[in-house]
C-alpha cells in the first residue's frame, strides 16, 4: 500500500496522507471526529485541536446535529481565525428529528447554520448524513451547485449509502462524490465478512451494503469509517471489554511488537486495508487521540491483519 509521507502544515510531525476521493485534496489518513466534544469547554476544545494538529491531524469531522449544534459552536469559538486555512473542516446535513431531509431548502439552511456556528465562510467537505428515502437527485444537485458556485462548500460526499444510492445521486451531479462515511471497525466489519464469505450459507455471507467497499475502490471514493472503536451500534468500546478477551489479547500482542497501544493497533487494522480508508476518531481523551493518530505509522503484516480479524470472532470459510 503506497501512502504519501508529508510534513504536517504546522510542521509539527510527519503524517501519512491520502488523496480524498477525486477531490484533489491530500488529507491525513486519520480524521478527527467532533461528535462528542459538545460538552467540552472552549479551553478543552482548544487543547483537543492543538493535540490533533501537533500529531499532524488537521482534518476535522462535524455534523449540524452533533450536540444539537454545540459541537460546531464550541469548535468555531476555540479555533483561532488565523488557523482556518490550515485545517480541513467537514460537516454533514440531512438528519432531522424523526426524518431525513435532502430537500434543497434543508441542505442550504443547514450549511448556512454550520457556517455560522463554525465561524467560517467555507466548508471543505459536505456529506449527506443518512439516506433520505424521498431524495430527488436533481434537487440535491441544485443545492450542491449553488453551494459550490458561492464558495460555501468545496467538495461533496455521502454517508451510510449503498452503491446504487450513490450512483443515482451521482447521475445528477456535476462534481464527483468524494467520500462515503460508513460504520466500520474490527468489531463491525460486514463489508469485509461478506466479501470473504461470497456464496456461502452462513450469516457472514449476507451482503448488507451492496458491495460498497469494492464500489468505492473502483470509483475512487474514500471510505471514512465511523465508530472505529465501537461494537454494535454505540454499545461501547471493545478495548479492555471483558466480552472480547481473545481480541484484546491479540491487539495487545501485536501492540507489544510495535511498541504501541491496543487503540493504535485497532486503528492500524483499518488502515492496513488497501482501500486507503480514512477512519474518524471519536475519543475526547487527548492521550487516546494521539494513540489513534499514531496508527498511521504502523504497517501491520497480512498475517497480523487476519489474526486480529479471527480474534474478533470471525471464522474463515
Ligand atoms: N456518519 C455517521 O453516521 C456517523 C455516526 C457516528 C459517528 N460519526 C463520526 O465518527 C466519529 C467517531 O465515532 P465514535 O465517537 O462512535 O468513535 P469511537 O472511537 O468508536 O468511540 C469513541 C468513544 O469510545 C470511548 N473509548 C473508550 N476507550 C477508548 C479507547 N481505548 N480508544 C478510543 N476510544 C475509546 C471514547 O471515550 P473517551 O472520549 O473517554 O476516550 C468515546 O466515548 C464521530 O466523532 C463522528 O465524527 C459519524
Amino acid at each position: 500500500m503506497k501512502l504519501k509521507l508529508t510534513i504536517g502544515k504546522k510542521g509539527d510531525r510527519m503524517m501519512y496522507k491520502i488523496d480524498l476521493g477525486k477531490s484533489g485534496m491530500c488529507v491525513p489518513t486519520v480524521a478527527v471526529g467532533c461528535m462528542r466534544i459538545s460538552n467540552m469547554s472552549e479551553k478543552e476544545v482548544s487543547s483537543f485541536i492543538d493535540t490533533a494538529l501537533q500529531n499532524g491531524a488537521d482534518f476535522f469531522d462535524h455534523a449540524d446535529i452533533y450536540g444539537g449544534g454545540m459541537s460546531e459552536t464550541v469548535f468555531g469559538k476555540a479555533l483561532a481565525p488565523s488557523m482556518r486555512d490550515n485545517i480541513f473542516i467537514q460537516t454533514k446535513c440531512g438528519i432531522r428529528k424523526g426524518m431525513f431531509d435532502f430537500s434543497y431548502e434543508h441542505i442550504i439552511n443547514s450549511v448556512n447554520g454550520s457556517l455560522e456556528r463554525l465561524s467560517t465562510d467555507y466548508i471543505d467537505v459536505l456529506l449527506l448524513h443518512r439516506p433520505d428515502a424521498l431524495m430527488e437527485p436533481e434537487e440535491v444537485a441544485r443545492a450542491f451547485d449553488e453551494l459550490k458556485t458561492s464558495g460555501k462548500v468545496r467538495h461533496f460526499g455521502v454517508s451510510n449509502q449503498n452503491p446504487y444510492q450513490m450512483q443515482l445521486l451521482q447521475s445528477a451531479l456535476d462534481m464527483p462524490l468524494c467520500v462515503n462515511q460508513l460504520q466500520f471497525s474490527v468489531m463491525h466489519a460486514p463489508m469485509i465478512q461478506s466479501g470473504i464469505n461470497v456464496n456461502m450459507y452462513n450469516d457472514s455471507a449476507v451482503n448488507r451494503d451492496g458491495g460498497v467497499l469494492d464500489y468505492c475502490r473502483l470509483n475512487k471514493i474514500t471510505i471514512q469509517p465511523w465508530s472505529p472503536m465501537q461494537y454494535g451500534f454505540f454499545e461501547g468500546c471493545f478495548i479492555d471489554d471483558e466480552k472480547f478477551p481473545e481480541l484484546n489479547k491479540t491487539l495487545e500482542a501485536v501492540g507489544d511488537k510495535y511498541g504501541v497501544s491496543k487503540t493504535t493497533v485497532a486503528f492500524a487494522w483499518i488502515l492496513r486495508h488497501p482501500a486507503k480508508m480514512q477512519p474518524v476518531t471519536g475519543t475526547t481523551n487527548l492521550a487516546r487521540l494521539a494513540d489513534c493518530i499514531k496508527a498511521s505509522e504502523i504497517q501491520m503484516t497480512r498475517e497480523e491483519w487476519y489474526e486480529i480479524y479471527r480474534a474478533a470472532g470471525n471464522v474463515l470459510p
